[in-house]
């Protein structure tokens, strides 16, 4: 096979941030997610609770890249893992589950992200945690990460599911229960239950939201602090849910795995809100490396650079992991998707590569 790592590492000198992965074991999580276990690289991986991999593998003679959450806490589990539902259609997602083996090496780009928190022993926080579908994985990390390391912090999840054979980590989750009492509350909400189901059902809204996480549910803790990953219609319910409880917006960390990147190109373009797709000339420098190119019409940033082999690095090409993300030094761009970033980072100059295009010239990005 095409080795990525090695093509990397060689032409590029820079294979620091490559690595490949021996897959350990995989266990089926539900009918249609797997947990991908990999051996321990020499020296271990490092990770944060709550960052992702990209796994990098070829396909059909192309190389294709993914995202995924970390599900492991690098604080109790001996080997890190990724959990991956199928996305109806999806090349990468279906590969997973379907084809690929232990004993079988993949690349991957290092952990990234920022969906995720330090911990100390004296905190005596609530972590406040809403979870949709596969979004459970890197929520997984930070309970149990918070569950070992702050004996005095809570967790409560809102896990929403479509039915109950469709829970992910649903015995672990009792499990963690039964071996934190009282530190960690799962309360489930089903879209379409059983008709034996007795928990929460029906679409999450602000009124489950409220009762299931209101601060003033957990006075004894002293501060909380609020995660969010799943499908985008639960997330914007649960972060209006929350700023309306007062919750301010800085203090929610949220974490998109899919965005439609095309549906929102179209809305902007219908609403004059682009520049005219121009084809210009561009300087990119990645690592102190300058790198001069043409960005023809059309065409993202990223696209551009990799057409001409500069080594951009990348993951989800959908503006929402920030592994493209580099500092625009001079010129405009127009960014489709900036969901991965923070404010005070596009304040700052911060831009997303994959889901940006030119729109001026003079343009410079800096990637470091
Ligand atoms: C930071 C980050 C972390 C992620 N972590 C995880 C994780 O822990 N577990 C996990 O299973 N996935 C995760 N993802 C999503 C993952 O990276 C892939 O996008 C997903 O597996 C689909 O890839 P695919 O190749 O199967 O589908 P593709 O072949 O890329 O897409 C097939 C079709 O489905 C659409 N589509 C793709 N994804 C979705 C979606 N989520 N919802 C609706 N339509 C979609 C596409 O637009 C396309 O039309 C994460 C994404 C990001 C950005
Ligand atoms: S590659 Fe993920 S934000 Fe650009």
């Amino acid at each position: 096979m095409f080795n990525i790592f090695k093509k990397k590492k060689d032409e590029n000198n820079r294979g620091d941030q490559y690595l490949s992965l021996k897959i350990r074991e995989i266990v089926k999580e539900t009918p249609d997610t797997v947990t991908v276990f990999f051996e321990q690289p020499e020296p271990f991986l490092e990770y944060k609770p709550g960052q992702y991999i990209t796994v990098i593998l070829d396909l059909g003679g192309k190389e294709v890249r993914r995202s995924y959450s970390l599900c492991t806490s690098p604080f109790i589990d001996p080997h890190p893992g990724i959990t991956v539902k199928r996305v109806k259609g999806g090349l990468v997602s279906n590969y997973i589950n379907d084809q690929l083996r232990p004993g079988k090496t993949i690349e991957i780009m290092k952990p990234l992200g920022h969906f995720t928190t330090d911990f100390h022993s004296k905190n005596k926080r609530h972590f406040v945690m809403v979870a949709g579908g596969s979004g459970i994985t890197p929520i997984m990390g930070i309970a149990k990460s918070a569950l070992i390391n702050e004996p005095e912090s809570k967790v409560t999840i809102l896990y929403c599911s479509r039915s109950e054979d469709q829970i992910i980590f649903k015995n672990q989750l009792e499990k963690l229960e039964n071996q934190y009492p009282g530190r960690i509350t799962v309360v489930h909400n089903l879209s379409q239950p059983n008709p034996t189901w007795s928990g929460l059902k029906g679409r999450l809204d602000a009124t489950k939201i409220k009762e299931s996480l209101s601060p003033s549910a957990f006075p004894a803790y002293t501060s909380s602090l609020y995660f969010v990953c799943g499908p985008e219609g639960l997330m914007e319910t649960a972060i209006h849910s929350l700023e309306s409880m007062g919750v301010p917006n800085d203090l929610i960390y949220k974490e998109s795995f899919f965005s439609d990147i095309e549906a929102k190109e179209a809305d902007l373009k219908a609403s004059g809100k682009l520049a005219p797709e121009l084809t210009r000339e561009i300087e990119v420098v990645v690592n102190g490396e300058s790198h001069h190119f043409e960005v023809p019409a059309g065409k993202t940033i990223l696209e551009a650079g990799l057409d001409r082999d500069v080594d951009m690095p990348y993951s989800c090409q959908s503006g929402l992991c920030t592994a493209c993300r580099g500092k625009l030094t001079s010129g405009k761009v127009d960014m489709i998707e900036d969901a991965g970033l923070s404010e005070s980072e596009i304040a700052e100059g911060y831009i997303l590569c994959c889901s940006s295009k030119p729109a001026s010239s003079d343009i410079k990005i800096v990637i470091e």
